[in-house]
């Protein structure tokens, strides 16, 4: 498997970036729906430094995707795509990279209002982005809470769109994204053009008699 990506698959640091980013998520997006609830504890305590700690390194890993996405070729969508399915494709993609980014930030800001130390797994302080401040803290957890519950639909369409590929197209984009796989075939150009269509003989018309008194 190339490291790169090229023009018909992803590489593998593309791959490996998706997927831990993806598990991330889904854990920090499960934690931190129930740390929440919890009676106040030192287990609270560590599992709240936990949540913080692997956000930040989410919110790293995202830049570095971004960086590896602009600086690497893109494998091309299926010819056999519709224009209203490219634009929502892109607008999914979109959304997702700014509310992956949005989340650790909102974390990050609401952490920071409050005044809570932030240490990244207990071995270094980071610094805060603003100073204690009872409005922005109200403000940044809303866009935590909100931001989640975006987050999620965009998740939602992205998960439903990579299955429709998969099963209903039948097309590499999902295996293309899988560990280890490569794709099968490459994608049809966006431009394939149609044969000609077979000229059709027609009859030449019978001559009409001329009739004669
Ligand atoms: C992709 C990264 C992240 C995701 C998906 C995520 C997800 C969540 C979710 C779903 C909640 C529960 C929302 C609520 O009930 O209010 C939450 C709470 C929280 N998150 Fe995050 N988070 C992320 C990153 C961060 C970061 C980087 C920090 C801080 C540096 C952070 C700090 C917090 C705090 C302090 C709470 C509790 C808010 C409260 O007390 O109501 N999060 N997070």
């Amino acid at each position: 498997m190339p490291l790169r990506n090229t023009p018909d698959t992803y590489g593998s640091v593309h791959k490996a970036l998706h997927w831990l980013i993806a598990l991330a998520v889904i854990g920090l997006a499960t934690v931190g729906l129930i740390m929440d609830d919890m009676p106040n504890s030192p287990d609270k305590i560590k599992i709240y430094a936990l949540h913080k700690s692997f956000g930040l390194t989410v919110l790293a890993l995202v830049l570095l995707r971004l960086v590896w996405r602009w600086t690497n070729p893109r494998p091309v969508l299926p010819a056999t795509m519709k224009p209203w399915e490219h634009k929502l494709a892109g607008f999914v993609h979109f959304g997702l990279y700014a509310m992956l980014l949005a989340m650790p930030l909102s974390g990050w800001l609401f952490n920071s209002a409050a005044n809570f130390p932030l240490k990244w797994f207990g071995l270094f302080s980071v610094p805060p982005l603003a100073g204690p401040d009872r409005d922005l803290k109200e403000i940044a957890k809303a866009l935590h809470y909100w931001g989640f519950w975006l987050l999620a639909g965009l998740f939602t369409l992205h998960v439903v769109g990579a299955l429709k590929h998969h099963f209903v197209d039948r097309d590499d984009v999902l295996k293309r994204m899988l560990p280890g796989k490569r794709a099968a075939s490459t994608p049809l150009p966006l431009e394939t053009p149609l044969p000609e269509p077979a000229p059709i003989a027609v009859p030449a018309p019978e001559p009409i008699p001329e009739n004669r008194p």
